[in-house]
């Protein structure tokens, strides 16, 4: 669709697998003509299978690596490299550890040629909003895991992206503090109407998170089906996560990706025969 914000067209990327297990010598194609378009100011979640081209969707979007056919556009235009425009959290938290927490939500400003006098006021802010407003001056070595990640999201979104790519942020996360950065994230969205695309393979985290959810196919990864979240009205709810929308969502993508590690797992079985066969 021309209006999407994020589109990627018949996008497909192999990498050159010298140390690919199942093709030795051969290669390993991540995506395979997926198409997947995101829409202005929309939160997507994408789930799939471990190792079915998440990561390496994200990294296209990112600029980080090209696609081998077809393109990403980002309001129209081909992706070339990263830009501005992207900000990207990883799940490993990506902070200098020489700089401190301001410092380090000052990096990007400075990157994007933000004035000094400017830096000072959009680095409080920012910190503000992820709750971190006492914690300005200490280090990352100083800051629990949580902590960390939301310094990385005050960086990302600090110099204004129109578009935050989120890499399983809250992966290694505690459940408590996952519980309560989704939240900030949903309000930082909501304040913003920034355009998220959020990688997880957590069932719960795609349904409380994405107002549509993306599920792939297993590698060679492909979009397989996207759904509507319907959640009605979050903050009336007492616990969304208990609610009839919430548990036939859950159970939706659960059908599709156990769907698709069944597939994966059948694919896998001739190849094991043979491996098995001359120990046997
Ligand atoms: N730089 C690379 N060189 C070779 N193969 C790669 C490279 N990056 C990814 N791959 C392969 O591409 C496939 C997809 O990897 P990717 O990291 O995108 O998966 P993922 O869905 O993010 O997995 P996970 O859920 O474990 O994070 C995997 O088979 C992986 O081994
Ligand atoms: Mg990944």
């Amino acid at each position: 669709m021309s209006g999407d914000k994020v589109l990627f067209d018949q996008v497909s990327k192999t990498f050159d697998a010298r140390t690919g297990r199942r093709t030795p010598g051969g290669a390993v194609t991540a995506l395979d003509r997926l198409t997947l378009g995101v829409r202005p100011g929309e939160f997507l979640v994408v789930v799939g299978p471990s190792g079915c081209g998440k990561s390496t969707l994200l990294d296209l979007a990112g600029g980080l690596s090209r696609a081998t056919a077809g393109q990403v556009l980002v309001n129209g235009r081909p992706v070339t490299g990263p830009g501005l425009d992207r900000g990207i959290v990883f799940q490993q938290y990506a902070l200098l550890p020489w700089r401190t927490a301001a410092g380090n939500v000052a990096f990007g400003l400075e990157a994007k040629g933000v004035p000094r006098a400017d830096r000072a006021d959009l680095v409080a802010q920012h910190l503000d909003l992820v709750g971190l407003g006492a914690f300005a001056g200490h280090y990352p070595h100083q800051l629990s895991g949580g902590m960390k990640q939301r310094v990385a999201i005050a960086r990302s979104l600090a110099y204004d992206p129109d578009i935050l790519l989120m890499d399983e942020p809250f992966a290694a996360l505690d459940a408590q503090t996952r519980d309560s950065l989704q939240d900030e994230l949903v309000r930082i969205w909501e304040r913003t109407g920034k355009t998220i695309i959020f990688i997880t393979h957590a069932i719960d985290e795609a349904v409380y998170l994405g107002r549509r959810v993306a599920v792939m196919t297993s590698r060679p990864g492909r979009i397989k089906q996207v759904i509507d979240v319907e959640l009605g009205d979050l903050d009336a709810a007492e616990d969304v996560r208990s609610s009839d929308a919430f548990r036939h969502h859950r159970h939706q993508i659960w059908t599709l990706l156990r769907d698709e590690v069944r597939a994966a797992q059948a694919a896998e079985r001739p190849t094991l025969r043979r491996q098995e066969a001359p120990v046997g």
